[in-house]
């Protein structure tokens, strides 16, 4: 086994690693180790982006959803959640709002809502490209047919984030329902590559029953499917949600997972998470020290943001997006990068 620095040097080098080398790495974190992964991933990062920072505007447009995610808030069985749908017109002036503050991406995010059919989100997404040529529709919206991908794309979207939340089977199986499944999970990602979508997946840090060799499985598993975008952040509990008691993900192991990802693919668009930012009041600045170059404001109503309550405590919720964006660009220069304007395309090695 090579020594822990070289581990690292030879991730850097090969690009890989195998699952005994990941777990090793992850087993022996200290602050040194960190210290050096996250120098490495910094300088990576502005290898390839600069010290331009992506910005995508979030659309949180419904908090309906069929499933169960033990750990979500917005899980179906949650009765405390306060139940909101945007319609068209709203998520169109989001739309609008965002493009005059700089938004070239879109994303809309939501739990799976049968409501959204492919015909209204088809009519949706169609016209946000007609009125926006120029920008970017992601969608996050859980998991769906390949047929309803297909025309979903067909209308315009551009990208699709689906986190595969956990790579190992087993404990897929302890964070959901019995009807959810990796396999399906999985299956819907490769739909999505294939049909044409530059993809994002990701997972939590500190999940319940997560080890580091779920861990390795989940850095092997996006090396594999070679996404355009991964997002990460720490796991953390919501109190209305069997997962409460639970403890939240530590913030230096994200920042390791991130520097881990910015070295293991240099060129891949890596979002500092709002969870991140949640559990420590600069961890999207820290985020993005680590190797990030993403960031996702909300640009969601200010009346629905408290709504979309994934975990507890989700910071800026009672920010307008002006204010929001605002804020994020001060965070950004305080640490020496920029926010730019620009849809920010996943392109191979060409930045
Ligand atoms: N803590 C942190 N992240 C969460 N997500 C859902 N619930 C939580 C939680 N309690 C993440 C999931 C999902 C994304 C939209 O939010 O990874 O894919
Ligand atoms: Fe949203 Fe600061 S980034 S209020």
């Amino acid at each position: 086994m090579l020594k822990l620095y070289e581990t690292i040097d030879k991730l850097e080098a090969d690009g890989k690693l195998n699952k005994e080398e990941f777990v090793y790495l992850l087993n022996n974190m200290s602050d040194s180790l960190s210290r050096y992964a996250i120098e490495k991933a910094r300088k990576k990062s502005l290898a390839y982006f600069g010290n331009r920072i992506y910005i995508r505007g979030l659309i949180e447009i419904s908090n309906y959803c069929k499933n169960d995610c033990y750990y979500c808030g917005i899980r179906k069985s949650n009765r405390n959640a306060r139940r909101y749908r945007l319609s068209k017109e709203e998520i169109l002036s989001c739309c609008r709002l965002g493009y005059d503050l700089g938004f070239r991406t879109f994303v809309l995010q939501g739990g799976e809502d049968p409501y959204f059919t492919d015909d209204i989100l088809s009519d949706i997404i169609s016209e946000i490209k007609k009125r926006y040529p120029d920008c970017a529709v992601t969608l996050s919206l859980g998991e769906r047919s390949r047929e309803s991908y297909k025309r979903l794309f067909d209308a315009g979207a551009d990208r699709y984030l689906l986190r595969h939340e956990t790579a190992n089977e087993a404990h897929y199986r302890k964070l959901h329902p019995e009807n959810q499944s990796l396999k399906n999970r999985k299956e819907c990602l490769k739909a999505l590559k294939e049909i044409g979508y530059q993809t994002g997946t990701g997972f939590m840090v500190g999940s319940p029953w997560q080890t580091n060799e779920h861990l390795a499985e989940d850095l092997l598993y996006i090396r594999e499917l070679s996404p355009a975008m991964v997002g990460i952040g720490p796991f953390i509990p919501h109190s209305d949600t069997i997962f409460a008691g639970k403890e939240q993900g530590s913030l230096e192991k994200t920042l390791f997972l991130l520097a881990l990802l910015r070295i293991m693919m240099p060129d891949v668009l890596l979002p500092s998470t709002t969870a991140l930012g949640t559990i420590h009041p600069k961890g999207r600045e820290l985020g993005i020290l680590a190797g990030a170059n993403v960031v996702m404001p909300n640009l969601s109503p200010v009346y629905v943001r408290d709504k979309y309550m994934l975990y507890d405590n989700k910071i800026c919720t009672g920010d307008e997006a002006a204010e929001c964006i605002a804020c994020m660009k001060r965070r950004m220069e305080s640490i020496g990068y920029e926010i730019v304007v620009d849809r920010g395309d996943y392109k191979k090695g060409v930045f």
